[in-house]
């Protein structure tokens, strides 16, 4: 996710062109249209790569942010030998450029048996003098295409007994239920969020409403079938999404930079999409990994754990947010059974011993500068 405060950012966001070819195959229950990609399936469902659940491991990463050298040197550096039998799950922000996706998905697949991913903001930003002539939801098609070309999945699978589920999504506005603060001037949304003027969406969608939201979560209905099947197979599945399902899983606004950030990070419908999968599972079984913050977090909210494990930008390891420099995937599944808490992660720690309190509005004081974000 970036924040950027910058003048520039001023002018009135390009005008967004109408409906692309691809949004006449992609469903909506507002525009009521097709997926050209067919209707319903089922989940591909593969034995454990070694014929042995126990040997089954899960890796998970978010916000790689490739178009920075350092990060994708950071890809380029992980073990050609070490994965080859492990699963990865890729929670969105690879690369803003076209060339920088597909590249960074090759290295994972090089790397990794198995790469699950969903799409997210900065991978539809489409700003780039090459990407000027087409709007976000066809850029959308493009990354899926050629994440089906490399072998990247973006469907639901069966791992052995593990269910894997990707998630698509978008934020709006009214995910943000936190009183305002008002005690000092903060810039406007379309000043702060690149998002604004780098995505290009249909003049029906928007960040503003839940129509983009909405739109995003109806892609997940021609896997309604995949889906059903994973529940009755799997005893514990891993959802995982860009975007943040509750708010809870964002610090409160007086600790935040940019006081209003949680009007541009989440979504409901998201949080009813994956609950309708997890349903009653308690906790040891029901996983869901987000990103587009770049806090790492590992909490436990109404049975279901909620995990974040971001690379984040060169500069915010530099400064040891998230552990910093020697920063490696997280692994979230191995033997059988879900690891261990993330660690460190500084704001679910401090949310596990501080409870919220979203009604005061005084600034914190003296946190440290992980409480800024970019
Ligand atoms: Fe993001």
């Amino acid at each position: 996710m970036v924040l950027r405060l910058a003048s520039s950012y001023m002018s009135l966001p390009q005008t967004p062109r109408s409906l692309s070819s691809l949004s006449h195959c992609i469903p909506s229950r507002k525009f009521g249209k097709m997926w050209k990609r067919g209707c319903t399936r089922r989940p591909d469902i593969l034995p454990s790569l070694n014929g042995d659940d126990a040997c089954l491991r899960v890796f998970v990463l978010s916000d790689l942010h490739t178009d920075y050298s350092e990060n994708m040197k950071w890809v380029e550096c992980l073990s050609t030998v070490k994965h080859k039998r492990d699963v990865l799950l890729v929670a969105g922000d690879v690369a803003e450029t076209y060339n920088n996706f597909v590249l960074t998905m090759s290295l994972l697949k090089e790397r990794f048996e198995h790469v699950f991913y969903v799409p997210g903001n900065h991978d539809l930003w489409c700003r780039r003098e090459s990407e000027n002539d087409f709007g976000s939801l066809e850029k959308l098609e493009k990354l899926l295409d050629a994440c089906q070309r490399l072998g990247v999945k973006t469907d639901p699978m069966v791992i052995g007994s593990l269910g894997i589920i990707p998630l698509f999504s978008w934020y709006h506005e009214s995910f943000d239920r936190e009183e305002d603060i008002t005690s000092f001037r903060i810039p406007p949304l379309e000043m702060a969020c690149k998002d604004y003027h780098a995505c290009k969406w249909p003049e029906e969608l928007s960040n503003k409403d839940t129509s983009l939201a909405s739109y995003f979560d109806a892609l997940n209905e021609h896997n309604t079938d995949a889906m059903e099947d994973v529940k009755k197979t799997c005893e514990q599945i891993i959802t995982f999404s860009h975007f943040v399902p509750r708010q809870e899983l964002c610090p409160e606004k007086r600790m935040l930079f940019y006081p209003n950030l949680p009007k541009i990070i989440g979504s409901d419908c998201l949080e009813a999409r994956l609950r309708s999968i997890h349903g009653a599972k308690v906790s040891g079984s029901a996983c869901h990994v987000f990103g587009h913050t770049h806090f790492c977090w590992d909490a436990v909210l109404d049975g279901i754990r909620y995990v974040q494990a971001p690379l984040a930008y060169p500069r915010e390891r530099k400064r040891r947010m998230n552990g910093g420099e020697n920063w490696l995937p997280f692994c979230i599944y191995s033997d059988g059974e879900f690891a261990e808490r993330l660690s460190p992660c500084y704001w679910s720690d401090y949310y596990s011993v501080n409870p919220d309190n979203p009604g005061t509005l005084n600034l914190h004081p003296g946190l440290p500068d992980s409480t800024a974000k970019e």
